[in-house]
C-alpha cells in the first residue's frame, strides 16, 4: 500500500454492526457461515445489546438485537445495506459448498466490474435478511486476507449503501472523508464508488424508497459502518465535521434521539460506547455521524503494523478519549467517572 497523503482519508473499513431478531441464531451462523470468533471467546456476548465477533485481527463485526421486528427489506442480492467480504477465486467452490450445505440463500457466482472492482461476486443473507456478498477481486489488494478465517474469509471488502443524491454524497464524503469517486465507464449512472486507500470501497446506490434497516431511522442505533483513518487524523476528522453539522438533539429524560429518518440533515450523534457517552457530556458533540440518507458511520484510527496501514491497530474512542483528557490536562466529567 502507497502512503496516502490526503489528510482525513480513509483506509479500510474496520468493521460493522447489523440488526438482527435474534442475537443466538446470529452468532451460530455466523460462526458456522464464515467462521468467526465470538468476541471475548466466550458466549458471555449473546446476552449483551451487541455481539461483535472477529473476522480477521483487525477486523470484526457484530449485531443488535431489534427492539421491533426489522424490516423486509427488498431481498436476496437487492437489500441494502449489503457488505462484501473478500475470499480467494480459488476457493469459490468451497465457499458455494458450504453456503448450501448450511441452507444460506444465495445467488450464483457472477463475474462483474459495475461496482468499480473486477471480480466474482457471490451473493448471498443472514437469517435475519441482512445482505451480504463474497467478493473474489481479479487482483487481492495487500491484507486483504491477513488473518483471514478458518474457512477462508477475509477482510471487509466494501459496503454498499442508499442514497438519494449521489452528488450530494459524493460532496459529503469528499469534505468529511477525503474520498473522491472513482471514474470509469463500466460504472452504471446510478452508482458511486468510493475507493479506499487500502483497496476496499464505499458503493452508494441511487435509491427512491428506503429499506430502513440503517441507524437513521432511529431503532437500529447501532447498524453502523466504522471507517479507518491515520490515528493522527482521528480528531481533526471529527473536528471538520463538529464545525460544519449539526448534533442530532438527544432527549435525556426518554434516553432517545428527537426524530427521526431520511428528512433530518447530515449530523453527529451521541454515541452509545462508554467514551463515547463521557465525550458527549465533556462537549456536547457526538463521535457517530450520519449522512443525508439516514447511514451511519464513525472513525476509527488506526496505528500501522509493520510500516503501513495495509494492518494496523485499531483505536476507537475508547482509545483516543483517555489520551485527549491527558493532553488538556483535564479530567473525565464527573458524572461518567467509573
Ligand atoms: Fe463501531
Amino acid at each position: 500500500m502507497l502512503e496516502d497523503q490526503r489528510p482525513g482519508t480513509v483506509y479500510w473499513i474496520d468493521h460493522y454492526v447489523v440488526g438482527s431478531d435474534d442475537l443466538d441464531r446470529w452468532a451460530d451462523f455466523q460462526i458456522k457461515v464464515l467462521g468467526t470468533r465470538p468476541h471475548g471467546g466466550g458466549p458471555e456476548g449473546r446476552r449483551g445489546f451487541i455481539l461483535f465477533q472477529d473476522i480477521t485481527p483487525c477486523c470484526h463485526h457484530g449485531a443488535m438485537h431489534s427492539p421491533d421486528p426489522l424490516p423486509r427489506g427488498a431481498g436476496l442480492g437487492n437489500g441494502l445495506p449489503r457488505y462484501g467480504l473478500f475470499i480467494r477465486q480459488q476457493d469459490i467452490e468451497q465457499h458455494l459448498r458450504r453456503l448450501d450445505q448450511h441452507g444460506v440463500p444465495h445467488l450464483d457466482p457472477v463475474r462483474t466490474s459495475t461496482e468499480g472492482d473486477t471480480g466474482i461476486s457471490i451473493a448471498w443473507q443472514d437469517p435475519d435478511g441482512n445482505q451480504f456478498e463474497f467478493w473474489a477481486p481479479d487482483q487481492l489488494p495487500d491484507g486483504a486476507m491477513a488473518g483471514c478465517t478458518s474457512l477462508g474469509v477475509g477482510r471487509i471488502s466494501h459496503g454498499v449503501f442508499e442514497s438519494r443524491n449521489l452528488q450530494r454524497t459524493a460532496e459529503h464524503f469528499a469534505r468529511f472523508c477525503t474520498l473522491e469517486p472513482m471514474t470509469s465507464p463500466d460504472l452504471p449512472a446510478n452508482i458511486l464508488v468510493l475507493p479506499l486507500v487500502g483497496g476496499a470501497r464505499i458503493i452508494f446506490k441511487q435509491v427512491e424508497t428506503f429499506g430502513q434497516r440503517t441507524g437513521g431511522w432511529g431503532k437500529l442505533h447501532a447498524a453502523h459502518a466504522a471507517l479507518v483513518v491515520r490515528d493522527e487524523d482521528f480528531w481533526p476528522s471529527y473536528d471538520r465535521m463538529w464545525a460544519e453539522v449539526p448534533e442530532w438533539e438527544y432527549g435525556r429524560e426518554r434516553g432517545a434521539f428527537v426524530g427521526a429518518g431520511p428528512d433530518l440533515p447530515a449530523r453527529t450523534a451521541r454515541h452509545g460506547s462508554p467514551a463515547g457517552v463521557q465525550w458527549f457530556d465533556l462537549r456536547g458533540r457526538g463521535d457517530d455521524w450520519y449522512d443525508w440518507d439516514t447511514n451511519c458511520f464513525h472513525f476509527v484510527g488506526g496505528e500501522p503494523r509493520g510500516g503501513s496501514l495495509v494492518e494496523y491497530e485499531p483505536h476507537t474512542m475508547d482509545w483516543h478519549f483517555p489520551r485527549y483528557l491527558e493532553a488538556q490536562g483535564a479530567a473525565a466529567p464527573q458524572s461518567q467517572r467509573p
